[in-house]
């Protein structure tokens, strides 16, 4: 049987999952009702969610959890998170719970601004074009004028536009590179909109610019598009506190647990092998949370580890140290999010979780994701340099274990007070419900 086919888009929901199912599942009903059972009985809900993308044939879910007891900058929030990675929300709170009792998040966001680039090719002097675009900034920037109206009545826009000469990387490359606000938008499609309206106008001004000559005049458009990769649009969040004050955890005393932390943390910031794993602890906080507020998660997670990389090596995010018998512990990453556009106005649990925040800006969504990473990475390498990872981890991966082998739920109640101060393997829980059988 052949498995491609043409026209597949226009295809009804029906008619694709026939085709998919007759093609990759040996016409198996239960196939088809993987897929129905995740569909929405309301028809309305599940016609929103087939509208987000093309060849939708069912629904994904996410758990969505929530960790209460963030105080970021005196104020206490519930943090919605979507993410099925069972430790994640748990240690989000534990961590929450314990820094509300220290002062909380201190969080700042930085700067705030994103970037797209015109790359084009141009065939003369790199003199003669920086000529012709000092005398057409301003006509070049106020083509855009129709499109950035809205948003600079938002106090945003364009902020700045450079011409960059990248002919030492390619022959004949140039950028022009444009500074944005766009205010509580991520503003991908704003941003994507003014860039291909300067590209198009870009080469029009050059073809009617007399002192070109006919080459010169043919300026090509390679691409234009944002950049995801936002060093100027940072937040940090900070926790500290009196050594003493961090009270004594899984049996070390503060002095220290506070030094095998810091040690951990350096590690994380000099051995690139471990910086991917500190920094993956840090952005399990930050997509649950970017998830569950409608964000890009890949936009933000190529632009996070780019930042992590800025110094040629790939390093922590996190930094912690010791100051005056304080113990500081800090992170300073770069997130281009929004609370409007995008999904946000469409999807009822994204409203949800941004009302549960209580409808913030896009600053104030850049400090509270911050913090986020910030508790989960004190909470994984608290445990690193502790009890270990597992402990904890296989404590809230039990009742997956359980599902796994079609536990009911006496047996569940019954296993998790069993394995309550026991260490959890598959090999253990698969004995231990064998053994209550036989009981
Ligand atoms: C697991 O999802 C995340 C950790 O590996 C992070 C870390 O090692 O710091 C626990």
């Amino acid at each position: 049987m052949t498995k491609n086919i043409s026209g597949f888009s226009k295809l009804s929901k029906e008619e694709k999952i026939n085709w998919l199912v007759n093609t990759y599942f040996d016409k198996d009903k239960n196939a088809t009702q993987v897929l129905k059972r995740y569909w929405n009985t309301d028809e309305k809900l599940q016609q929103l969610h087939d509208d987000f993308i093309e060849n939708s044939v069912s629904n994904f879910y996410f758990p969505l959890g929530v960790a209460p007891n963030f105080l970021i900058n005196d104020r206490f929030y519930t943090l919605p998170m979507a993410i099925e990675e069972s430790s994640v929300v748990a240690a989000a709170s534990k961590s929450a719970k314990y820094w509300s009792e220290r002062g909380g998040f201190r969080t700042k966001v930085l700067s705030e601004e994103k970037v797209g680039q015109v790359h084009f090719l141009f065939n003369g002097t790199s003199q003669k074009l920086v000529n012709f675009f000092n005398k057409k900034k301003a006509e070049l920037l106020a083509k855009t004028d129709a499109i950035t109206e809205k948003m600079r009545a938002r106090g945003g826009g364009i902020t700045d536009i450079k011409l960059l000469d990248k002919t030492s990387l390619i022959p004949n490359y140039y950028q022009l590179h444009i500074q944005f606000n766009t205010i509580d938008a991520m503003g991908a499609n704003f941003i994507n909109s003014c860039l291909e309206c300067l590209a198009q106008e870009l080469k029009i001004l050059a073809n009617d610019y007399s002192p070109f000559s006919s080459s010169e005049k043919e300026i090509e458009i390679v691409m234009s598009i944002l950049s995801n990769y936002t060093p100027s649009c940072l937040v940090r969040a900070e926790v500290s506190c009196p050594i003493d004050k961090l009270g004594t955890i899984e049996g070390f005393a503060p002095h220290t647990f506070a030094e095998k932390f810091i040690k951990a943390v350096e590690i994380a910031e000099k051995e690139p092998y471990r910086a991917v794993t500190h920094n993956k602890g840090i952005m399990n906080g930050v997509d649950a949370l970017v998830i569950a507020t409608g964000n890009d998660f890949r936009a933000v997670e190529a632009g996070v580890h780019a930042y992590a990389a800025r110094s040629g090596t790939y390093s922590s995010l996190s930094k912690a140290y010791l100051e005056n018998n304080q113990f500081h512990f800090s992170l300073e990453i770069p997130l281009a999010i929004g609370t409007v556009g995008g999904v946000t106005q469409l999807h009822p649990l994204v409203k949800w979780s941004l009302k549960l925040l209580g409808n913030p800006s896009a600053k104030e969504l850049m400090q509270i994701i911050a913090s986020a990473g910030l508790a989960q990475n004190f909470a994984a390498v608290g445990s690193l340099v502790t009890s270990g990872i597992q402990k904890g981890h296989m404590k809230m991966h039990l009742l997956n274990i359980l599902n796994q082998l079609n536990a009911d739920s006496k047996q569940k109640e019954e296993a998790v007070l069993f394995f309550k101060n026991r260490n959890i393997s598959f090999q253990e829980v698969q004995n231990f419900l064998e053994q209550t059988k036989k009981a």
